[in-house]
């Protein structure tokens, strides 16, 4: 918290986190006035700093007004509150939004022609770069490797969205929705600078629930709604991992940041999976993939007999994928996260289907859910007990799916350093 309202500042404001909001000269721009209302009208202090050429695309008007700060792009003005240095030393986060490939060049390069990449120098909080360019500025190996130093430094450069460019084109480089952005940044700031424990990790979330196909129109599938997938995602990125989330059938939108493989069966989900996780420090499978699928799916709609027999439906089992990637280890010291939601039964509780279906699955933790009378299916809370093979058992009381989120991460997270050499 601090005074980016200058040292006349109410003491009210001073407790608000102060966000630097970075707008670089692009297209994209628009959204970023999207993005500030977020932040305002959840309470937190917001200065605008957009580049000189982000002003041809949005005025300084609609930033001083959304804002309620005066908006500067140079270090010429105000010149006696020394703001290149003060804006950045302030912030409890920076956040450029859009940032182009010339923004990020010129913080990769440590650059200070102008206020916002003096902020980025001066920053000492965490910072957030939400790119949006062409897909070829994009994939251009300068930009790559200007990405590469920045994450490297322990900036959060979150993926831009894939989908319809500036132009007719489409393809990699939109940025990400504003609520999208703002989620991601409230997981940054919450975890502020310290949090970043999951820095130089690459790991896979798979979520939703699979849908197997019987003809045209009709499907087998199940109630996950994703949520639990997608706060893990997000949680893992604010802890600066790098996340691939394999979704199926989600309803919600893409969190920003992430790569999202969009996925519909189990054997897509399967084979998805896998290929990120051969590189992957953790899995964690988050996602219901459907135990069952017809044998033979019809191209044709199944019809109601006149008789009023019931077509038989032939199933067979799908591939258990948290067993095979937990039997396989596709990367060295990689830790396995299974889910499993339970009700108990007569042979058991739902702790001891738990431990059973941990040790069968051969995995590293099993996050078990007490689904009695359908809890947890598409709600915003949860509630966990995270048992290890190792024999730890943690209880993760009744909360936001992010707070089980982290509860996982933590444990990953102890497991991934322990292992570590050295
Ligand atoms: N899972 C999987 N592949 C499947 C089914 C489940 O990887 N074909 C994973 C889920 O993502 C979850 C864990 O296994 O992480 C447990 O899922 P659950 O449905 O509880 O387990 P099942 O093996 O289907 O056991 P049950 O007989 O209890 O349904």
């Amino acid at each position: 918290m601090s005074d980016l309202a200058g040292p006349d500042a109410s003491p009210e404001a001073r407790l608000r986190p102060s966000v630097v909001l970075g707008v670089a000269g692009g297209i994209a721009a628009y959204k970023a006035a999207e993005l500030l209302r977020r932040f305002t009208e959840s309470g937190h202090e917001v200065t605008v700093v957009p580049t000189p050429s982000a002003l041809h695309f949005v005025g300084e008007a609609t930033w001083a007004a959304l804002s309620g700060k005066p908006v500067h792009t140079q270090v010429w003005e105000s010149v006696h509150q020394v703001p290149h240095v003060r804006i950045g030393q302030a912030a409890d986060l920076v956040v450029v939004a859009p940032a182009t490939a010339d923004l990020l060049a010129r913080a990769a390069h440590g650059r200070a022609d102008d206020l916002l990449t003096n902020v980025l120098l001066t920053a000492r909080c965490p910072v957030v770069f939400a790119p949006a360019m062409h897909t070829e500025m994009w994939g251009h190996a300068a930009t790559r490797a200007n990405v590469a130093t920045l994450r490297q430094r322990g900036a959060l450069v979150l993926e831009p969205a894939v989908g319809r460019l500036t132009g007719a084109d489409s393809g990699a480089g939109r940025l990400p929705g504003p609520d999208e952005i703002f989620e991601t940044c409230r997981e940054v700031l919450a975890r502020g600078i310290g949090g970043r424990d999951l820095t130089g990790r690459t790991v896979v979330v798979s979520a939703g629930g699979t849908r197997e196909p019987l003809d045209p129109v009709r499907y087998l599938g199940n109630r996950s709604s994703g949520r639990q997938g997608l706060a893990l995602a997000r949680a893992a990125l604010a802890r600066g991992a790098e996340v691939t989330l394999v979704a199926a059938n989600v309803a919600l939108p893409d969190p920003a940041g992430v790569k999202v493989v969009h996925v519909e069966t189990t054997e897509q989900l399967r084979d998805a999976v896998v290929a990120a996780a051969t590189s992957a420090d953790a899995v964690v499978m988050a996602a219901a993939p459907a135990d069952f699928r017809p044998v033979a799916t019809t191209g044709t709609k199944i019809k109601k007999s006149p008789d009023g027999s019931v077509p038989a439906l032939e199933l067979t089992q799908t591939p258990d994928i948290l067993a095979e990637i937990s039997r396989d280890r596709l990367h060295p010291g990689q830790v396995v996260v299974g889910f499993a939601a339970e009700t108990g039964d007569d042979t058991g509780t739902v702790l001891d289907l738990g431990r059973g279906k941990l040790a069968r699955k051969g995995c590293d933790l099993l996050v078990v859910n007490d689904v009695r009378g359908g809890a947890v299916f598409g709600s915003e809370d949860n509630q966990a007990v995270l048992l290890g093979a190792d024999g730890t058992e943690v209880d993760v009381p009744a909360g936001p799916k992010s707070s089980v989120a982290h509860a996982v991460w933590d444990e990953v997270a102890r497991r991934l350093d322990a292992a570590r050499p050295g």
